[in-house]
């Protein structure tokens, strides 16, 4: 793993935007995989506007959604679904076929978690994966106690969690569970951005790259990635000491 700090949240989020332009750009049957969530929504508008002035073709791409809150419908404003759909697919045109969402309504989330796994492992497995991090440490739904090996699955949501989580909602929603591409996904990506901005993610960014690596703070699975890199603003750095 490396860490990577930046001035701020604006040339952190243009340097995980040039990412995935320099990836689509080697490879176009890239298979990327994004959060959704406050931190990556600048990353997606510039990347969005990088791919359509210089006209890249993204016909090719696979994209991936990462989680899903399990019981809110896709044109629920707080949903990974509008997220994704608001600030990617539909600005950059991407066909149904090249998109890959959890159905967070289907009775069947079991066939959910097992169609998504089918798909990354058909696709041959995700190039580029960018992720938030959860004040209790989360990537996507992998909640603290989760398993490294986990593909994807279902999850009762942590405390902290449901309680940051309704900020995504204009009004209040009961959130319990969620479904998420699993640690093992993580471990599997051929490379991993972790993005952080701000002073309220100092502490778990420290805990993130100096930390023990352990199940009860499950970014700290990011040490052991050989092609994974912290990316942060300096408010996210001010509790690193080395
Ligand atoms: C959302 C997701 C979450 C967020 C995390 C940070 O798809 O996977 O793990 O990345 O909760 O959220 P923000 O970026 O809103 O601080």
């Amino acid at each position: 793993m490396q860490l990577k700090i930046y001035k701020d949240y604006h040339s952190l989020s243009e340097a995980a935007a040039t990412e995935i332009i320099e990836l689509v750009k080697n490879k176009p049957d890239a298979v990327l995989c994004l959060a959704s969530g406050d931190t990556p929504r600048l990353t997606c508008k510039l990347f969005a506007e990088k791919a359509i002035k210089e006209k890249i073709d993204l016909s090719n791409v696979t994209f991936i959604g990462l989680d899903e809150w399990v019981g809110i419908p896709p044109e629920n404003e707080g949903s990974c679904h509008y997220f994704f759909q608001h600030e990617v697919l539909t600005p950059l045109h991407f066909s149904a076929d090249q998109v890959h969402l959890f159905d967070a309504i289907s009775e069947n989330q079991e066939e959910e978690c097992r169609k998504m796994d089918n798909i990354i492992f058909e696709k041959g497995g995700i190039d580029l994966m960018i992720v938030g991090i959860g004040m209790n440490g989360h990537i996507g739904f992998n909640e603290p106690g989760v398993s490294f090996d986990k593909h994807s699955h279902v999850i009762d949501l942590d405390d902290t969690t449901l309680s940051v989580g309704q900020k995504y909602f204009k009004t209040a929603v009961s959130l319990l569970k969620g479904i998420t591409l699993g640690l093992h996904h993580l471990r599997e990506s051929k490379k991993v951005l972790l993005l952080a901005n701000g002073a309220k993610k100092a502490g778990v960014i420290q805990k993130t790259v100096e930390g023990e690596i352990t199940l009860s703070f499950p970014a700290s699975i990011m040490q052991k990635h050989s092609n994974g890199f912290v990316m942060i603003d300096e408010e996210a750095a001010g509790l690193i000491e080395k």
